[in-house]
């Protein structure tokens, strides 16, 4: 929930300056105590999705440490192993069930050992698939809450744009080649690859009348992203 500052800011913007604001005074909100988990969701469903499984309660204790920038609490609130491994594993409820109590998803199965609960793992449909990262990288605006926000919107650039234009490789292709460290900008060899530029240069002189050259130049420079989609996002 607090991943880079910014989010953590402009999550307690998004209250103060919204919720408990006239800005959106159809969302019956008045006072902190009557934030509940739905006007939460629009930006928990992928900053924090299991969200969606508290109470009204908890939703007022999030926004009260979100408004008092409580690093404390909220730093125990984060996008942890069940979301991706267990949530989020099967897409396809419908061909491939819902997820299992007693499983933890991820590229092989067998017996979990060593723990008590979670004891099964099984294989997940879609963890290799760039569609398991669309989850929460996003389309485009949520059309489906009554007050659509966006944010990230990666996912759609990626699908419209990269996909059509012949492009081959999965978001864990490019991303999880450290591993779940999931590096973009903020890792320099990331930033390096994320741009090709070509600079071409001619210089020459101009020679509008006798006795009289300009030193002149042609820069031409192609900029190339080599990211899966544009950049910036979010
Ligand atoms: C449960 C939702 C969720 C899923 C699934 C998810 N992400 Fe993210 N990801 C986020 C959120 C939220 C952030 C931003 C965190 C922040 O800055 O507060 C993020 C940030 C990132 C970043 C930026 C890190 C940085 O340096 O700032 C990368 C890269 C990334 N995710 C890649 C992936 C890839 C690749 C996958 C699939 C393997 C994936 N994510 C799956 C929610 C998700
Ligand atoms: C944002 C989503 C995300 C989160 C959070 C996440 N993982 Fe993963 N994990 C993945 C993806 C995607 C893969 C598969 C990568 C691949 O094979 O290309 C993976 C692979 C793995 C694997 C290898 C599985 C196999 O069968 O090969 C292990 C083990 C693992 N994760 C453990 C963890 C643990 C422990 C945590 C929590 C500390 C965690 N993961 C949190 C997305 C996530
Ligand atoms: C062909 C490789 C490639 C693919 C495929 C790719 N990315 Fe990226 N992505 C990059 C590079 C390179 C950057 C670094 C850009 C930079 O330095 O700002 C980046 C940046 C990002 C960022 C940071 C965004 C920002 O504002 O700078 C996120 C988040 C991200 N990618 C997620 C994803 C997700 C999710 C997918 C799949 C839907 C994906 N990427 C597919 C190469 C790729
Ligand atoms: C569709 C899923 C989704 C929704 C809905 C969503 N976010 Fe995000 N958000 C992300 C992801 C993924 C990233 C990081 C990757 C990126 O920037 O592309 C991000 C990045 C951010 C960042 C930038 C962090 C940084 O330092 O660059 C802020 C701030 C943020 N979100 C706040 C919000 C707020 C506030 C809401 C609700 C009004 C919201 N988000 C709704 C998925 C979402």
């Amino acid at each position: 929930m607090i991943g880079t500052p910014r989010t953590l800011d402009a999550f307690s913007r998004m209250i103060k300056n919204y919720l408990l604001s006239d800005q959106w005074k159809y969302a019956g909100v008045k006072k902190i105590e009557d934030i509940k988990i739905e006007h939460l969701m629009p930006c928990l469903e992928c900053h924090l999705p299991q969200t969606k499984f508290a109470t009204d309660d908890v939703a007022v204790e999030i926004a009260k440490a979100a408004v008092n920038g409580d690093l404390n609490t909220l730093s125990k609130l984060s996008i942890n192993c069940l979301v991706c491994h267990h949530d989020k594993a099967i897409i396809h409820q419908w061909v491939d069930g819902p997820p299992e109590d007693n499983v933890i998803y991820g590229n092989k199965s067998g017996k979990h050992e060593g723990v008590s609960y979670y004891s099964m793992i099984k294989k997940s449909p879609v963890l290799q698939e760039s569609i398991f990262c669309g989850q929460c990288h996003g389309l485009g605006p949520g059309f489906h809450y009554p007050n659509p926000v966006h944010c990230a919107m990666l996912y759609g650039s990626y699908l419209n744009a990269y996909i059509p234009s012949g492009g081959t490789k999965t978001c864990q292709d490019c991303h999880m080649e450290k591993g779940h460290f999931m590096s973009a900008y903020s890792d320099s060899d990331m930033a390096k690859k994320a741009v090709r530029v070509d600079v071409e240069t001619l210089a020459y002189y101009f020679h509008p009348k006798a006795f009289e050259w300009t030193p002149l130049a042609v820069v031409t420079v192609r900029m190339t992203c080599n990211a899966g989609h544009r950049i910036p996002d979010g």
